[in-house]
């Protein structure tokens, strides 16, 4: 019987296997960003045409968004890293509570059904384990474009009063720079009648590789990936003329070259944007990284790790996303590294797990003060969130022994491929399915 119940368990919780210790070498490619494809995909449901994309990565939450474009009517064709978005058939405004509740982006998908349709039921996609994240920015943003918004019942209705069932231009300044408002507000704006400008926009490189895709789908956007994005709305969007590549994932790529600097590996990293990780790149620097750059990669070369103290701050500033890994990082370093999360409030649960690894780290409020250790011994560990499987496993590559990571399905939901990758340059690990 204990057998029995002890595969089970592993069916249902699969773990990654790390041998740590080894040296990596050769290249990792990263593939396209996920919080950006997400978002572009939920952008197609605003064409009457099919619209293509390419680069797309193979990600359970990938998958999740078109299950939950194929609810509301949405054809959608994939082949390998190309997706076809047909939206020409969208037949519902009402994406179905189970889905969006896993999938947070999909929430996003308001903005652009209320600027096609003129109305949209979305269920609230709830808070998380990171924090309560809320989506105050933007209802608010989408009431100033005039839709009518009620909240009952976790559903958010919005409709577009009138017969024309078109939002209208508006000035919008935001509390605060939410990365995900500024893209449901840019989606909505766009078939709006006249002019929206967004002050306080988030300058995420997303939220500009939206205004691009959407700019090649005929809509007028200036200034998104600064502070204030003006948008003159059109009468209709048309699909891209050839596939439209989303960008690389910049926490994939960050993600690989602190996996470089904790291995002590030399390693380059590509296809990477350097523009959209300057703040991770100087501190990898700071702490005794030499960094090669050029139009398609990096190339890391570690030297003596010493600690440097980060704080998470909307973009360009430090990634709230990459806070977990780097902090992995922290633990080998020579000295003590002051690590301040001000984005999330309840995003340190990473720390109670690398503890167990042998790290040394004290938390104070929103704050980790991490004592460098000589090295990581490997320990069964889990990871409570996307990015913080992600520290697990940087951590174990490191660690002395085998590390054994559960909580995969978080890092399925963002990291394509993530064995194959990492074996290919030497990495020691595989996934234990029994
Ligand atoms: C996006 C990213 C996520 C990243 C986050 C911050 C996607 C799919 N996800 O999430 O990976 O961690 O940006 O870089 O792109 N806030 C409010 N009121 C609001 C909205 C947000 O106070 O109405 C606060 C949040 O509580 C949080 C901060 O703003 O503290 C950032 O949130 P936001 O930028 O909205 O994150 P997401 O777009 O959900």
């Amino acid at each position: 019987m204990a057998a029995v119940s002890t595969v089970s368990q592993d069916i249902l919780n699969p773990q990654l296997q790390i041998e740590g210790s080894a040296r990596l070498n050769g290249v990792l490619q990263v593939s396209g960003a996920k919080n950006s494809a997400l978002v572009l995909m939920t952008a197609a449901l605003l064409c009457p045409e099919p619209v293509e994309l390419c680069n797309v990565p193979n990600l359970t939450d990938i998958a999740g968004m078109v299950e939950i474009l194929q609810t509301l009517g949405v054809r959608v064709q994939r082949d390998g890293d190309r997706m076809v978005l047909d939206a020409s058939t969208l037949t519902s405004h009402e994406p179905p509570y189970q889905l969006v509740n896993s999938l947070r982006a999909s929430f996003f998908s308001i903005g652009s059904l209320l600027g096609r349709l003129g109305h949209a039921k979305v269920p609230l996609p709830g808070g998380c384990r990171i924090g309560a994240r809320p989506v105050v920015e933007h209802i608010r943003g989408l009431k100033s474009l005039g839709a009518h918004v009620t909240v009952e019942h976790g559903v958010v209705s919005a409709s577009v009063p009138g017969t024309k069932k078109r939002l209208k231009g508006a000035s919008i300044v935001l509390d605060c720079p939410s990365v995900g408002a500024t893209e449901t507000i840019l989606m909505a704006a766009v078939l709006a009648e006249g002019t929206t400008t967004i002050e306080n926009a988030a300058q995420e490189p997303e939220v500009q590789d939206l205004a691009n895709m959407l700019v090649a789908m005929g809509a007028d956007i200036s200034g998104a990936g600064g502070p204030l994005i003006t948008i003159h709305g059109v009468d209709q969007l048309h699909s891209v003329s050839s596939a439209y590549p989303v960008i690389p994932d910049r926490i994939e790529a960050g993600t690989f070259l602190i996996a470089a600097a904790i291995t002590r590996s030399s390693l380059r990293v590509e296809p990477v944007v350097a523009d959209h990780l300057s703040s991770v790149l100087q501190k990898l620097r700071d702490c005794g990284c030499k960094l090669d750059i050029d139009d398609l990669g990096i190339t890391i070369t570690p030297g003596d790790i010493q600690a440097v103290d980060i704080t998470t701050q909307p973009f360009p500033g430090f990634p709230t996303d990459l806070q977990a890994p780097f902090m992995a990082l922290m633990t080998t370093a020579k000295g003590t590294s002051v690590i301040s999360e001000k984005i999330y409030e309840n995003r340190l649960q990473h720390v109670a797990e690398l503890q167990r690894m042998g790290a040394s780290i004290r938390v104070e409020g929103s704050t980790a003060i991490v004592e460098g250790v000589v090295q990581l011994s490997a320990a069964p560990v889990t990871g409570s969130d996307l990015r913080a499987s992600a520290a697990m496993v940087i951590a174990g590559l490191a660690a002395h022994g085998t590390t054994s990571v559960s909580g995969l399905k978080h890092l399925d939901r963002g990291y394509d491929r993530i064995e194959s990758k990492l074996t290919a340059v030497g990495a020691r690990l595989e996934r234990n399915l029994a």
